[in-house]
């Protein structure tokens, strides 16, 4: 189990990390995700024992290894744990065979123990094969998987992954994810990786923290963060497409979006932003009291069905529907929103609770969102 308390790490002016705390399950394969810049890598960096936190603390397995206040971090190389980066090194001057053995012959591992081990880690990479070649006789796609053997090779407790699939083409993307997870089943050991990829964070983890300017949105299952989005943020960082968002503005109790009244029972007496699930806003053919009108942008095929987008000014609907409109872009599209927006976000961003229980939906007196 990985405790990490309220972590803080600066540089400089630079606030990275600003008080993070997250309980990561023993066996769970969490991923960090967020935009550039918002702290991810520097919350890997502090987890390998590569910085020292500027505050706050991380545990493993109840062992206190790094600790801000007094300045005091275990050392990388002694706190069992395994990092691989984007741009991950191998010793050009050492084989295949000779990378994997390096981080056994410095744990003082015998001779034997250590070919039978660069055996094993080797064939469960599936690069057997490539043992006695150099690094650059070998493609990029199995340079990665030769600097992942190096790292489950002395049996970390934990795997750190910094962004390690980002130079790989799309295909090998996909196939390397599900080698990466077979990895972490086999091993048992905790991983942590860090992503800017939303799809990839979707698919991979068993956990997601979101991160945005050095803190933690939102930490739960992809599940979870999909059906529950604690921030407009996460709304909109997450899915394919991502949730839609519209600013509104009170009107008489309800709310008004580019001179529409978006159906809602809910009062509406300050601006809040609207959440619409991509496959609940439908394409109307014509204009009507009820449909909000903006300029055709994009079609493009997912899965059998078409996402497309309209903007009106800086608002940017996507819909999911079933078959494409005959529209070129600038044409205007007409959208339909559905009764009730998915979830409503104060200007703040964060989301606010509904003030009446969510089991009588059709109760059409209810009061309202708690503004
Ligand atoms: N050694 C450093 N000195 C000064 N500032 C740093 C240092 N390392 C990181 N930063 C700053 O800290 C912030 C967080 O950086 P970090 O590398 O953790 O972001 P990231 O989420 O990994 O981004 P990306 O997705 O682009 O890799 C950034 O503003 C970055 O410029
Ligand atoms: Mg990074």
């Amino acid at each position: 189990m990985i405790r990490i308390s309220n972590l803080v790490k600066h540089f400089g002016d630079v606030e990275a990390v600003r008080g993070v705390s997250l309980d990561v399950p023993q066996g769970a394969f969490l991923v960090l995700v967020g935009p550039s810049g918002c702290g991810k890598s520097t919350m890997l960096r502090m987890l390998a024992g590569l910085e020292t936190p500027s505050g706050g603390t991380i545990a493993f397995d109840g062992a206190l290894v790094s600790d801000g206040e007094r300045h005091w971090t275990v050392e990388a190389a002694k706190r069992n744990a395994g990092l691989v980066f984007q741009s991950y090194a191998l010793w050009p001057h050492m084989t295949v065979a000779g990378n994997v053995d390096w981080p056994l012959k410095v744990a003082k591992w015998g001779t034997e123990q250590r070919r039978d081990r660069v055996q094993q880690v080797l064939d469960l990479l599936a690069i057997g094969d490539l043992a006695e070649r150099f690094p650059n006789e070998i493609s990029g796609g199995q340079q990665q998987r030769v600097a992942i053997a190096r790292m489950i090779a002395p049996q970390p407790g934990i795997l750190l992954f910094d962004e390690p699939l980002s130079n790989l083409d799309a295909k090998l993307r996909v196939e390397m994810r599900s080698e990466l997870l077979k990895i972490h089943r086999a091993t048992g050991a905790t991983s942590v990786y860090v992503t800017h990829d939303q799809v990839e964070a979707m698919t991979m983890a068993s956990h997601v923290a979101v991160m945005n300017h050095g803190l933690v949105e939102q930490f739960g299952s992809p599940e979870t963060l999909v059906a529950e989005p604690a921030t407009a943020f996460v709304a909109t960082f997450l899915g394919t497409p991502p949730n839609n968002l519209i600013a509104v503005e009170p009107d008489d109790g309800g709310a008004r979006f580019a001179g529409c009244r978006l159906p809602t029972r809910r009062t509406v007496d300050r601006p809040v932003s609207f959440m619409y699930r991509a496959e609940d806003l439908k394409l109307a053919e014509a204009a009507n009291g009820e449909t909000l009108a903006l300029e055709f942008a994009e079609a493009s095929p997912i899965a059998g069905r078409y996402m497309v987008t309209g903007t009106l000014g800086e608002t940017r609907l996507t819909a999911v529907v079933d078959s494409p409109p005959r529209l070129l872009p600038g044409d205007t599209v007409h959208f339909r929103v559905p009764g009730e927006p998915a979830a409503v976000f104060a200007q703040s961003g964060e989301r606010l609770a509904q003030d009446h229980p969510a089991d009588h939906p059709e109760d059409r007196s209810v009061r309202g969102w708690a503004l």
